[in-house]
């Protein structure tokens, strides 16, 4: 009896990330009216009362924090043998004992003690009617790396200092402990410095293609106010001043900072620019020295990261300053590398200095180590694992976030065709859950300690909300804080799922959003389902989940029926779907219409190759095509579109956008269901309006539609806007319709017919 009482109480315990060693023992304690937490020295004073905040705003209770007599019990006791960020937690039926060494374990402690309790010790407001109940528990526990990273990005989409510190607080209470500040890029300067107004006078606004402006800033006192709160949970903040790339904002501001001195526009697109700092250029080294000594005065953090990434060097190949700084430093090239990413080297080399005045160390994109790595740099892994191992291999410090191996949260988690867009890539919870940061070839060679730590970044190009971001964040975030927490063997995935429905809903009770894997179609989903006979469709998800259904046009609740096996129509439909988490939280619901089609006849080919015309203008949507002006053109592919004009990224105002209409034929070989896909505005087939894609960025082809199709030729008519929607620059899309047969996994362009 009493063992199956241990085991239930087990599968209650949910710590995030899971502890080295946790033993549940009999019993639980119970947080009451009465409970105190006592703290003997003003450090651990300082953490009773963070986290004491937060369970008086749930509970309602007083909790005082004490000098003495109290039920929770912080230890801080340097003189114990327990790791820096480590603790001790003891829950005993009448007694909580926290025991560290440092103030930061002792937070650790509180927060796993946090997660025993019930969920709604989240919540932002008092709860009654709960049993505050902890099972007891020994728990030992202590990190991995030394260094468990997340990243913002502020500039491409702003985010509010509130926005910030909810960030800070969650990630904490995961252990998360570094929170790294992209402050600085093409689409906005974010950091007030005094010495140079315009960087966020001007540099910090920009005009979108539709005419609204993007922007803002922290000015110094907010950022002193977010160190500080970040400090109060053991988070260190750490700045990043790009450079020599990604710097259009401060160029924008101060064109004299550019090879040309060229006046540019904040980018209101993503991507790499082609101008960069001057690195040739004195002036340029005055201006970074003075913006890093405002930086340091704002941040006490040991590392202050340079960027370094994506510096597009073409400039400095034709610039006088470039070319004289090159000879002057006897850059020359070799086999390995021209003497312009030497050039950047030579750069990054002078930032390490100027950090080392303050006493700082310089951490950079991967790329600082093309061109020969600066002694004391520390690298951060972005394109894959190989920069952190070379530079590991060479006893430099590294903080592993590659991309493709899963640390770039702004990557899909769940099937294109259903999530919101993103820049891309796949990357799911169970596969930022399985990623291990020290690469078997560095413990194979005794460099396993280099790897200082784990990051995930959260590059902000596709968000368009602060709920999205959350969305974007978690839960993955929870598998980063295993990962970067916990060692790497013995990963249960299954178990930390269930975990992960436990962290969930406390997010719940925070008001934090956060995804819950959709039901997807194998092979691709598709809203718009057509049948000349019978259609099956099954459905899956990135990880186990209940997924629930009605038929009726209803929305689905919690206890809809279930879906338990491929659902065949033979007629009409609207089927929604759903996911349901454990604790009855649905995801978004997708509506799927189902129609029994009889396949459209082939139509007689009156023309041959493609009849276009093109209209001249801004336009967001086909609807504002209505009176355009319309001039015929000749196009010989489809893709030809996309050559018509260029983008003038720098300045994007001098920039001829415009929409091309642009009708032909194509043959199918039989009769069948068909699926279309295409990134163009609207595409109709045989007259019947098949795509839309409205005003969403037009990427990744969000609008897929079946259509019975009898054998032979068939007519497509399509639109495409040459726009700028959320970022997206549509020039850069591929102009093609795709065909797919049903049952078919590729999918193919159509072939236009010639005479
Ligand atoms: C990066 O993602 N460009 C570091
Ligand atoms: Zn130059």
């Amino acid at each position: 009896m009493n063992l199956l009482l241990t085991i239930a109480a087990a599968a209650m315990v949910h710590v995030i990330p899971e502890p080295s060693s946790l033993e549940v023992r009999d019993g639980s304690f119970m947080l009451s009216p009465r409970s105190a937490i006592v703290a003997t020295s003003p450090e651990a004073a300082s953490v009773a009362e963070t986290v004491a905040g937060k369970i008086r705003q749930s509970t309602g209770y007083a909790i005082p924090v004490k000098g003495k007599k109290g039920d929770i019990v912080l230890v801080l006791d340097q003189s114990q043998d327990i790791p820096a960020e480590g603790y001790r937690l003891s829950v005993t039926p009448k007694k909580v004992t926290a025991t560290a060494s440092t103030p930061a374990g002792l937070y650790y402690a509180l927060q796993s003690f946090l997660q025993l309790l019930p969920p709604e010790i989240e919540s932002l407001s008092a709860v009654n009617g709960i049993r505050w109940e902890a099972p007891c528990v020994e728990i030992e526990d202590a990190p991995r790396f030394a260094w468990r990273g997340f990243h913002i990005d502020p500039c491409r989409h702003f985010l509010s200092v509130e926005d910030v510190k909810k960030q800070i607080d969650i990630l904490s209470e995961y252990k998360i402990n570094t929170m790294h500040w992209h402050l600085t890029d093409d689409q906005g300067w974010r950091i007030e410095i005094k010495k140079y107004p315009k960087l966020t006078e001007v540099g910090a606004w920009r005009t979108e293609f539709d005419g609204s402006v993007h922007g803002g800033f922290y000015t110094k006192d907010e950022i002193r106010d977010v160190v500080a709160y970040a400090a109060e949970r053991f988070v260190t903040v750490v700045p990043e001043i790009e450079m020599p790339g990604h710097a259009i904002s401060a160029i924008r501001a101060y064109p004299e900072l550019s090879c040309n001195k060229e006046v540019v526009r904040t980018f209101y697109t993503w991507g790499t620019p082609d101008i960069s700092l001057c690195v040739g250029s004195e002036r340029v080294f005055e201006f970074l020295e003075d913006v890093i000594a405002e930086v340091v005065e704002l941040f006490p953090s040991e590392y202050i990261h340079i960027g370094g990434d994506e510096c597009r060097k073409n400039r400095w190949e034709t610039c006088p300053a470039c070319q004289a700084r090159i000879k002057a430093e006897g850059i020359v090239a070799d086999d390995e590398f021209t003497a312009e990413e030497k050039l950047q080297s030579y750069a990054v080399h002078r930032m390490e200095e100027i950090l080392l005045k303050y006493g700082r160390k310089l951490v950079g994109w991967d790329e600082i180590l093309e061109g020969g790595l600066t002694p004391g740099a520390t690298v951060m892994s972005w394109r894959g694992e190989d920069g952190g191992k070379k530079a590991a291999m060479a006893g430099h410090e590294v903080i592993m976030t590659p991309s493709k191996e899963g640390m770039y949260f702004d990557h899909f988690q769940g099937d294109p065709k259903i999530e919101p867009v993103s820049i891309g890539n796949y990357t799911t919870l169970e596969k930022v859950y399985f990623y291990n940061p020290v690469p078997a070839e560095l413990s194979e060679n005794g460099k396993a300690s280099f790897v200082k730590g784990v990051q995930c970044n959260n590059w902000s190009e596709y968000i368009y909300s602060p709920s999205h971001r959350e969305y974007m964040l978690f839960p993955r975030a929870f598998a980063l804080a295993e990962i970067a927490w916990c060692p790497a063997e013995n990963k249960d995935f299954p178990a930390f799922c269930k975990r992960v429905d436990d962290a969930c809903r406390r997010l719940d009770f925070r008001g934090v959003n956060y995804h819950i894997p959709l039901p997807e179609q194998p092979g691709g989903s598709c809203d718009r389902i057509a049948l000349i006979d019978s259609a099956t469709l099954s459905f899956t998800s990135t990880r186990p989940v209940k997924m629930v259904y009605t038929l009726d046009g209803s929305e689905p609740a919690a206890d809809s029926k279930e879906y338990t096996e491929p659902l065949t129509f033979t007629d009409d439909a609207v089927l929604k779907i759903a996911s349901v988490t454990p604790f009855g939280r649905l995801s978004t619901v997708r509506t799927i219409t189902v129609e029994k089609q009889t396949p459209l006849p082939a139509v007689e080919q009156t023309f041959g190759g493609i009849r276009a015309r093109r209209a001249d203008g801004k336009f967001v949507t086909a609807d504002d095509l209505k009176g355009a002006s319309w001039k015929d053109i000749e196009i010989a592919k489809l893709r030809d579109i996309t050559s018509l004009e260029p983008f003038n990224r720098n300045v994007p105002d001098s920039t001829r956008f415009f929409a091309v209409e642009a009708e032909g034929f194509f043959n199918v070989d039989d009769t069948d269901v068909y699926r279309f896909s295409s990134d163009c505005d609207r595409v109709w087939i045989d007259g019947k309006l098949m795509i839309d894609n409205g005003a969403e960025v037009k990427r990744y082809s969000r609008h897929d539609a079946d259509l019975a199709l009898a054998a032979g030729t068939h007519r497509f008519r399509l639109i495409y806007i040459f726009n700028v929607i959320g970022g997206w620059n549509s020039l850069r899309n591929k102009t093609d319709i795709s065909i797919r047969r049903e049952g078919d996994e590729k999918w193919k362009n159509i072939k236009i017919l010639n005479k």
